[in-house]
């Protein structure tokens, strides 16, 4: 099989896991990391200790295909659970897997504390991932609003997270990729305003864009009821009629951070890596994300439906288009929608 070389960070195809999707057991963990293609594995969203999440009925997917709701509320191991499962694989190695931690705190202070955890040096947990992925953007949760659309509140938030980061890191002279989860955006100048809050913090690196679109509501006519109970049926929605809103939000966020015009600084000139999710279920779908600006893009609905055998098919399918248009390389057509005008508003 043809394999992709992709940006320095990640190894050869452009596909992860979108987290929550099969990722939450050390056994399923074991099978995307060991069995599956992807370039790259994310945990489930993890708070500091174990959660059950939302009763049941709290996922759906329509009969064919192109729709899930959800609303699981967090249901996870606990952040340390997920930190031992990496520690057991031993160090990373180059070109391998990489390896990626998603946090979800309900407050800053459950995420400030996950981060001690991993710097800890009890347990030097940070030398066994190659990344966090912070979710700023969880829509599930009754009573929290999401954060990523309060753009003051995100930014003190983010300024506290990265001081925290250069005074645990910095002795250990280890460098985390810092990834910004965010939800959907519906307005141009909100990409601006997003881009030009994420550069004031230098530390981050990465968005993945998007997370489910929030506060869905899909509903059983027959029965009369909402298809999932939690929050009274409202919930996240996947699956591929998502698309067009994910990739509007990667081509947003790829033309507010290239904007010559966004203020930056000497320290955050550097490229920011657009991961792009949100209904991804072909080698077609992957190959406009990267046409778009995405980097890499990570699969949510499609793993949960088709399985982890969903990469090795559409790392296949993308080969596939590519050599029909003669590209030998991502960077050949990454960014290069052709557009009449490049400006965003
Ligand atoms: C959950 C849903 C999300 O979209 C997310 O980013 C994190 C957690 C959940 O409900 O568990």
């Amino acid at each position: 099989m043809t394999t992709l070389i992709t940006s320095s960070l990640i190894g050869q195809t452009p596909l992860l896991n979108a987290s929550g999707c099969k990722c939450d057991t050390k056994t399923k963990l074991t099978v995307l990391y060991t069995e599956s293609l992807a370039s790259g594995i994310c945990s489930k969203s993890a708070t500091p200790k174990h959660r059950s999440g939302n009763p049941d009925p709290r996922y759906w997917e329509s009969p064919d295909g192109d729709l899930t709701i959800n609303s699981m509320g967090l249901p996870n191991l606990g952040i340390e659970y997920y930190l031992d499962w990496y520690k057991s694989l031993g160090h990373p190695e180059k070109g391998g897997k990489w390896r990626c931690v998603s946090l979800a705190g309900l407050t800053l202070e459950d995420n400030l504390s996950m981060l001690d955890l991993i710097y800890n040096p009890l347990h030097g947990y940070y030398q066994y991932i190659d990344a966090i992925e912070w979710n700023l953007s969880c829509p599930n949760l009754s009573g929290h609003g999401i954060l990523a659309y309060d753009l003051p509140a995100m930014d003190t938030y983010l300024q506290r997270l990265e001081a925290r980061i250069h005074q645990l890191a910095t002795p250990y002279h280890h460098t985390l990729t810092h990834i910004l989860k965010l939800p959907p955006y519906f307005e141009p100048h909100h990409f601006t305003q997003v881009a030009a809050c994420i550069r004031k913090y230098p530390v981050f690196t990465a968005v993945n864009t998007v997370n489910s679109i929030p506060n869905g509501l899909v509903i059983d006519p027959i029965t009369e009821t909402t298809v999932i109970h939690p929050k009274n049926g409202f919930g996240g929605i996947g699956g591929s009629v998502i698309k067009p809103t994910a990739l509007a939000n990667v081509r947003g966020l790829y033309l507010a951070f290239n904007n010559p015009d966004l203020p930056m600084t000497t320290s955050n000139s550097r490229k920011m890596i657009i991961i792009g999710t949100g209904g991804i279920t072909s080698g077609l779908d992957v190959f406009e994300f990267i046409l778009c600006g995405a980097d890499l893009v990570s699969i949510g609905s499609q793993l949960m439906m088709e399985g982890p055998g969903c990469f090795a098919r559409i790392n296949q399918e993308l080969c596939e288009i590519m050599q029909e248009k003669g590209y030998t390389g991502l960077e050949d057509f990454r960014g290069k929608l052709k557009t009449a005008d490049s400006r965003l508003n």
